[in-house]
């Protein structure tokens, strides 16, 4: 096995635990999604899925709603693989896209094939940075059909707080909550974290969604400790 694989095969085996014990609030996060997409979505309604991962948990979302396409976007090909097994429980067309998020959204942009419902990014825009995310919400705006949605599911901080603060915090929680995390385990999220996360405010997100013509957005989930949301961004219909 090479080091890179054997990295990510590592990662992967993490993030799978942290996902088990729900230590991210998926369960609750993925729970409020699939409600809120049954209940929005009264006919069939398109998803693009950026920095899909396995998606386990988007599987989860959109057992029995109305979806009639899903695209899935991520750097990992092996994620892919997994995502497209899981997906199989879901009866709609599927198509799932190896690439880095910025790419991929600026080319489909270019094709003007695509058009979409809801495009969602779960905990995977904190990786890029402020410039990269704005350009990234500006694309998906235009990705977007009239009465689309964004939704935002991620790490966000407190609107007066700074990166190293809210990683100081977050960590803080993983050391105190996260009690089956073993200290080698520990290392590896504190070295992540501190190296590839950059959360904004919900400030800064909706400010930049309003930039980039968003009509209104809402808030759906905050956890107990204020460090995840579920923000959904609406875009108008036609006037
Ligand atoms: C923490 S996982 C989240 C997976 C899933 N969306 C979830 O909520 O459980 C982050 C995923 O984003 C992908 N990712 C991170 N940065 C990316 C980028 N710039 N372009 C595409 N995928 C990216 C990673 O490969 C990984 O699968």
């Amino acid at each position: 096995m090479n080091t890179d694989n054997q990295f990510f095969n590592e990662q992967w085996q993490l993030y799978q635990k942290v996902l088990n014990n729900n230590y991210m609030g998926h369960q609750e996060i993925y729970g409020i999604l699939h409600d809120f997409l049954g209940n929005y979505f009264q006919t069939p309604f398109s998803l693009l899925d950026l920095g899909c991962g396995d998606a386990s948990f988007t599987t989860q979302a959109l057992l029995n709603t109305l979806i009639s396409a899903y695209k899935g976007i991520d750097l990992s090909e092996v994620a892919l693989e997994i995502a497209q097994g899981n997906l199989e429980r879901i009866p709609c067309e599927k198509t799932f896209i190896q690439d880095d998020i910025l790419t991929a959204v600026n080319q489909l942009v270019k094709q003007q094939e695509y058009s979409f419902d809801v495009v969602i990014t779960s905990f995977a825009l904190h990786h890029l940075s402020l410039e990269e995310k704005d350009s990234v919400i500006g694309q998906i705006f235009h990705l977007l059909k009239p009465h689309g949605i964004l939704i935002i599911i991620d790490a966000i901080r407190l609107s007066a707080e700074d990166r190293e603060t809210y990683i100081k915090r977050y960590l803080n929680n993983v050391r105190q909550d996260w009690s089956l995390i073993s200290s080698q385990e520990y290392a590896m999220i504190e070295n992540h974290i501190s190296t590839c996360d950059f959360p904004e405010s919900q400030n800064t997100l909706s400010a930049i969604a309003r930039k980039h013509n968003f009509d209104r957005y809402e808030c759906l989930y905050e956890d107990d400790f204020e460090t995840t949301q579920l923000l959904c961004f609406y875009k108008a219909g036609l006037s």
